[in-house]
């Protein structure tokens, strides 16, 4: 069978750059599912739909065309890359994921990047919705200052202006309302192994990740 590796965690816990990392050392693909749910909420705001509309964002979803490219995203044929990855869009992404009806429409397009020889798929439910049958299941995290300093500095890095106090509140916010919904609510699951960063670089999650792979 094709060999998956899910990594699970909240906002800006790296599980991104983890996830990359990891799929490039072994030759694997890569899912980035948030990127799905930031697209959704990016195409409806364009379309007109509001964020609260459960079945008009669900259209939105199950017909998103979308196409990954290294490490650009094109939504429609428009580079998205940066604007997916603003705030706004952001917090619009945990709105729209709060819906049943936005998460079923986009479970067959995320299966859909499970190819041979292997998927690093990285999100809120990969090991536990979308990829259950996952040979290693990781919960990946680190303290809510740890995180929101690492966004800062994404931020910083990409030109953005940044704030650290309105970063660490809308942190909270997104973790309280991923955390509290019905839907796939963010949580580690007794079957991820936990991996807490705070202390860790980024080569040393990586090394971990592999070697628990190849364990
Ligand atoms: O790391 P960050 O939370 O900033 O971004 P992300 O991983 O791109 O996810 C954006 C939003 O999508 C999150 O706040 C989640 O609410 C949602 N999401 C989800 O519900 N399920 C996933 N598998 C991935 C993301």
């Amino acid at each position: 069978g094709i060999a998956i590796l899910a990594i699970d965690g909240p906002s800006a816990s790296g599980k991104g750059s983890v996830a990359q990392r990891v799929a490039e050392a072994l030759g694997f693909a890569y899912l980035d599912s948030g990127a799905l749910y930031r697209l959704t909420a990016l195409a409806a705001q364009e379309a007109g739909i509001d964020w609260s509309d459960e079945q008009g964002l669900a259209q939105i979803a199950q017909s998103l065309d979308v196409r990954f490219e290294k490490d650009l995203t094109f939504l429609g044929g428009q580079d998205v890359s940066g604007l997916i990855r603003s705030e706004v869009v952001g917090a619009g992404a945990s709105k729209v994921a709060a819906f049943a009806a936005v998460r079923q429409a986009l479970l067959a397009r995320q299966r859909n990047f499970a190819v041979a020889p292997g998927l690093v798929a990285d999100g809120r439910d990969m090991g536990s919705v979308v990829f259950p049958g996952a040979r290693l299941k990781i919960f990946l995290t680190a303290t809510a200052t740890v995180r929101a300093e690492r966004r800062y500095q994404q931020l910083i890095a990409r030109g953005e202006s940044a704030d650290l106090v309105a970063i660490t509140r809308d942190l909270q916010s997104r973790d309280e309302r991923d955390a509290a919904r019905k839907e796939a609510p963010l949580r580690q699951w007794d079957d991820a192994l936990l991996l807490e960063t705070s202390q860790l670089s980024l080569d040393q999650v990586v090394e971990c990740v592999l070697s628990w792979w190849k364990t």
